[in-house]
């Protein structure tokens, strides 16, 4: 049995819906505190299986864990066993690169497995490797596990290449109990990037810069406990933004930063969406039709390659020719042939999805490839005539939490279901 979203299209959305915590903050923030022997106490986690993975893999490295709530968790690492994280724990992660850095800013060594690529490309980590060499480290990655040992972690001046959400916050993670300066130039600017460096700071690390292209760690010698709170997630945001405009609805979408919705906001607007801004949430109100629009997905504070798919979906019913373009990863437009399924008329070349907008998509079996790809068959769902099913809705999962119930509250026909394999 395949788990699957049913979705009877149509209904315009309609309310309130409150935005859970940042799930690319969640899972670097959670390996971070592997640098502490305190208890640190993270709260505003969104309750998604990413955030799970992660917290179990800290205990398999000897973390004790105690889930508060829901939302709420504190993580004591005074008494972690191993540096090793085996395939079987990092498996389900790819985002697991973020141990390398906090295991081997705290033990100096750390050696773990590595999951390949996924659904839009390759997920190369030499960049991360670049860096923690020239912080002194031995990094090998063969076996497909990235190994890195030092006898001594200083600071160094790294210039990323290109724009590496990634590679910054994990050379973050590792500088901080290095010995000295680091900088990390050409450095991502992401909300999470910040969050990242923000919680660092509130376990004691001197963390400067996060947020512009230019970052100086400088090393100490020892990180206390502390209590975090995660920013709120800024593609759940702009799912509901494209949620919200595909139905021709009116939604509030509370606990926001506005700020970091710019490049979706003004994206909407051009396609004849109105946008509200308050000081922590965002109106989001469509009457008329939707224009076509070209988007180019590029670092923060560009347009997110995470929403791209979203876009898409929205793009293949409005008036006219929109040419997307994926500046990030090399491959996102695997998902595409799903929504010609559903009667949209897109071309890819390259990366660029050449979309000619339809009036109406037809609700029919599809299949999610990814976790956004996923998001963005539902938003067609939504819009489509007659009835979609959204199979391997397990993608969803891993980064939404209670999608379909928070969709459901808003006036959405959608419902969780077990489809025949
Ligand atoms: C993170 C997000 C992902 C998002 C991406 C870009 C998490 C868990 N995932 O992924 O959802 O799509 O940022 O916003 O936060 N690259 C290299 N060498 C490296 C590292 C990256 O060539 O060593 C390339 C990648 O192939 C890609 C580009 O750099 O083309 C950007 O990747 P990166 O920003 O590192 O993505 P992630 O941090 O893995």
């Amino acid at each position: 049995m395949l788990g699957a979203f049913k979705i009877n299209g149509g209904n315009q959305l309609h309310g309130n819906v409150q935005i859970s915590g940042a799930k690319n903050a969640a899972i670097a923030i959670i390996p971070a505190s592997l640098l502490s022997e305190g208890v640190c106490r993270i709260e505003n986690l969104p309750y998604i299986k990413d955030v799970n993975y992660m917290l179990e893999i800290l205990e398999k490295l000897g973390s004790k864990v105690t889930r508060v709530s829901d939302h709420i968790v504190e993580i004591d690492n005074s008494n972690i066993t191993s540096h090793v994280a085996d395939y079987d724990i990092v498996q389900r992660m790819r985002a697991s690169y973020y141990l390398v850095g906090a295991l081997l800013g705290r033990f100096k060594k750390a050696a773990v497995s590595m999951p390949g690529g996924c659904n839009f490309g390759e997920r190369p980590v030499n960049l991360h490797k670049k860096g923690f060499e020239l912080m002194g480290a031995d990094v090998n990655l063969q076996g497909g596990i990235f190994a890195a040992e030092a006898t001594h972690l200083h600071g160094a001046n790294i210039y990323c290449d290109l724009v590496s959400v990634g590679t910054t916050i994990n050379l973050m993670i590792g500088a901080v109990l290095a010995d000295g300066l680091t900088t990390i130039e050409n450095a991502a600017k992401e909300p999470h990037v910040v969050d990242v460096a923000n919680f660092l700071n509130s376990m004691g690390a001197n963390v400067k810069g996060a947020g512009t292209d230019s970052i100086r760690i400088k090393g100490v010698k020892k990180l206390s406990g502390c209590t975090y709170s995660l920013i709120p997630d800024q593609i759940e945001v702009g799912t509901f933004m494209m949620a919200a405009a595909a139905t021709g609805g009116d939604v509030t979408i509370e606990n926001v930063i506005p700020k970091h919705m710019d490049a979706v906001s003004a994206k909407l607007v051009e396609m004849g969406v109105d946008i509200i801004e308050n000081d922590e949430s965002i109106r989001v109100k469509r009457t008329g039709p939707l224009k076509c629009a070209n988007v180019k997905t590029l670092p923060y504070p560009g347009f997110p390659t995470d929403l791209q798919p979203l876009i898409v979906a929205l793009l293949a019913s409005a008036n006219g020719t929109s040419i997307v373009n994926e500046d990030v990863w090399e491959n996102r437009f695997q998902y595409v042939g799903e929504l010609r399924r559903m009667g949209a008329n897109i071309t890819v070349n390259g990366r660029a999805a050449i979309i000619q907008g339809t009036k109406h998509l037809v609700g029919c079996p599809i299949t999610a490839t990814d976790l956004r790809a996923g998001a963005a068959m539902v938003i067609a769902g939504l819009m489509a005539d007659g009835e979609t099913i959204v199979n391997e809705n397990k993608y969803i999962d891993r980064g939404y939490e209670y999608f379909e119930t928070k969709l459901r509250n808003l006036g959405a026909d959608i419902e969780r279901i077990d489809s025949e394999d």
